[in-house]
């Protein structure tokens, strides 16, 4: 959340900037805005609302320099107003900064700078900062052969409690661009007379494939053809350039009208790219090649602790019901945000499994962090090569999904299902799991992307029954077992696009108060699947019918439904247990984008949200 874009090279900064900016909106839309260095000095121009409006005023006030910062605000401290756009700028006019991440003291810096004759001009915790830096600055002597820019961030830094991504310039440093992160991701980019900084390796690939991932209490001093990476402790850190393998064009629209458009109908090559190369050769298991634990280490985990937030926690869920079933290994689902305060019990044979789409969320992060502290084996299933989560876990899985721009996550989710559903596999192949259910499982898993084709051919019929739900404010969405964790996803897919209070239950816990909320008003999303359960997601439908709740019912082909209990049906194709998760949340996705384009609502960035949670 934030995203931060900084240039120092041959090129305009400002429209390089642009470009980076428009790739991290997802990162939050609350404001925008840049810092040029101009022969005369910085200018700056700042808008609230999209980075579109930016635009707009740089179209203005041609802005042609070639070192610059910017950003794309979600607002944590101080309401989304010009003023509390980034960059901010210390009040005696030499410093800029653009910020993620929220600085725990700056109540007290702000104080101490006051005192000292700094003026502030906005609301946000970020100006304390800059400000922290100038004083650092013009206190700070001349060193032959020191940057003393270098150093007033670097002593600055050593006071903040909190967490940080910034980039900062110094009017008085023309070409000096300085960068450093700790808690908020930072990407070096190394480019041919041109460097860069950037929240998300998304904002430079147009330049550049080469990066260096900062890592925490770490600051990049960077100039068109040059940079050095140090410590805020001030030890020198050699720097690791990695080349991403980023097919720039995943990260545009094409042909889709929407982000989350293309990224649902991208699951039928997202899930096979996940897949690739990682069965075996007898058919019947999967197997990964990043765990970094051998199958005499995996027979000896005896308990499973699941972490993750949002939409990662909802796959968690459904790695439950999997592992537990197919591999017998009791498996622990927490809300990383609770896990990492509260001092669970552990086994010692527990191994701790970290799902993050961005690998970047702080709660997910911080859980990761406070297991490996207690001396777990920690995993990580993330998209996002290179991530904090992905670097810092002791083995993990790749997603392979492709970049996700829409905020709301789709594709992402349903390729953390498959692979916990090839971990159930492969550890249930470790332990109790035949041969021949090994076969049938791989055999659903590879034929599953042409069944999503299939329901994906329903999205006009899918289209026109959101049509008729666009207006009702209030929908439940329930499921038993497996179908749970996906009423769960549906409800926050709902919510979260088109801004319906909807709610997820397990069918039968509705009879213990939520059906209190059933009427005429209030829809219903049943989502039953085959199986010896059926006739019992029946009986909750009748329930609901019975108090005039009207139904969509989202089920596999050979559910038996009486056509009068329901008033809309989506069928999906008949399948495995092991693969229902992902096919039944196809229709789900769609119900919610089409519910939300007929209310008018802007799908990829709902409001208040923003991809890639870096604050608690
Ligand atoms: C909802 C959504 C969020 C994320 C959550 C975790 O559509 O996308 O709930 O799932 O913020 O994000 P990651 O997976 O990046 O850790």
């Amino acid at each position: 959340m934030c995203g931060i874009v900084g240039y120092v090279g041959r090129e305009r900064a400002g429209s390089v900037m642009l470009d980076g900016l428009k790739r991290l909106e997802y990162r939050g839309y609350d404001s925008a805005g840049m810092v040029v260095a101009m022969p005369d000095g910085f200018e700056q121009v700042k808008r609230t609302g999209r980075v579109k409006a930016l635009e707009e005023a740089l179209s203005e006030a041609q802005l042609g320099g070639n070192l610059g910062i910017s950003h794309t605000r979600w607002a944590t401290h101080g309401n989304v107003t010009e003023a509390n756009a980034h960059p901010h700028t210390s009040s005696d006019g030499k410093i800029s900064l653009v910020h993620n991440g929220v600085i725990e003291n700056y109540l007290g810096m702000k104080k101490f700078l006051i005192d000292k004759g700094y003026r502030f001009a906005s609301d946000t915790d970020s100006e304390a900062l800059c400000n922290l830096i100038a004083y650092h600055y013009a206190k700070e002597p001349e060193v032959d052969g020191k940057s003393r820019f270098l150093e007033s961030v670097r002593k600055t830094l050593s006071h903040v409690e909190g967490t940080y991504g910034i980039a900062v310039v110094c009017t008085e440093c023309p070409g000096e661009l300085i960068g450093a992160r700790k808690g908020s991701p930072l990407i070096v980019g190394i480019g041919k007379d041109e460097n860069l900084l950037a929240s998300d390796v998304n904002a430079i690939t147009h330049c550049t494939q080469n990066v260096v991932y900062l890592n925490d209490n770490e600051v990049v001093h960077l100039k068109s053809d040059d940079f050095s990476i140090c410590t805020v402790s001030s030890k020198s850190v050699e720097a690791v350039i990695h080349q991403v393998d980023w097919d720039t064009s995943a990260a545009e629209l094409g042909d889709y009208h929407h982000f989350m458009e293309k990224e649902i109908f991208e699951q039928p090559v997202s899930l096979e790219n996940g897949m690739r190369g990682r069965f075996a050769d007898d058919g019947s298991t999967a197997f990964f090649g990043g765990l970094n634990l051998t199958p005499q280490e995996l027979r000896h985990v005896d308990r499973l602790l699941f972490i993750a937030c949002g939409t990662a926690w909802h796959a968690c869920l459904v790695a439950e019901y999997l592992i537990e079933r197919y591999a017998r290994i009791p498996v622990e689902v927490e809300y990383a945000s609770e896990f990492r305060y509260r001092n669970a019990p552990l086994d010692k044979n527990t191994l701790v499994i970290a799902i993050s789409q961005s690998g970047e969320t702080i709660d997910t992060l911080a859980a990761l962090r406070e297991a490996k502290r207690k001396g777990y084996r920690t995993l990580s299933i993330n998209n996002s090569v290179g991530s904090t989560i992905a670097r810092e876990s002791d083995g993990g899985i790749y997603q392979h999904a492709g970049p996700e721009i829409g905020v709301a996550s789709t594709k992402a989710f349903t390729s953390q299902i498959m692979l916990c559903a090839m971990l159930a596999l492969y550890l249930g192949r470790l332990r109790d799991l035949s041969y021949g259910d090994g076969v049938e499982i791989v055999k659903a898993l590879k034929a599953m992307p042409e069944q999503i084709r299939e329901v994906l051919r329903q999205n006009d019929k899918i289209a026109a029954i959101a049509k008729q739900y666009a207006n009702y404010e209030d929908c439940l969405f329930l499921g038993r077992q497996l179908m749970f964790p996906i009423a769960l996803e549906g409800a926050l897919k709902l919510k979260e696009i088109s801004y319906i209070h909807a709610e997820g239950y397990p069918a039968a816990e509705m009879k213990h108060g939520p059906i209190a909320l059933i009427s005429e008003q209030c829809p219903s999303v049943f989502l039953a699947t085959s199986g010896e359960i059926f006739h019992k997601s029946l009986a909750n439908i009748q329930e609901v019918k019975a108090r005039k709740g009207k139904i969509i019912c989202i089920a596999t082909e050979d559910c038996d439904i009486p056509e009068d209990l329901i008033d809309d049906l989506v069928v999906v194709p008949e399948c495995h247990e092991i693969v229902k998760p992902i096919l039944m949340s196809i229709p789900v996705q769609l119900l919610s984008y089409h519910i939300a384009l007929e209310r008018g609502c802007d799908v990829d960035k709902p409001r208040n949200l923003a991809k890639s949670v870096t604050v608690e």
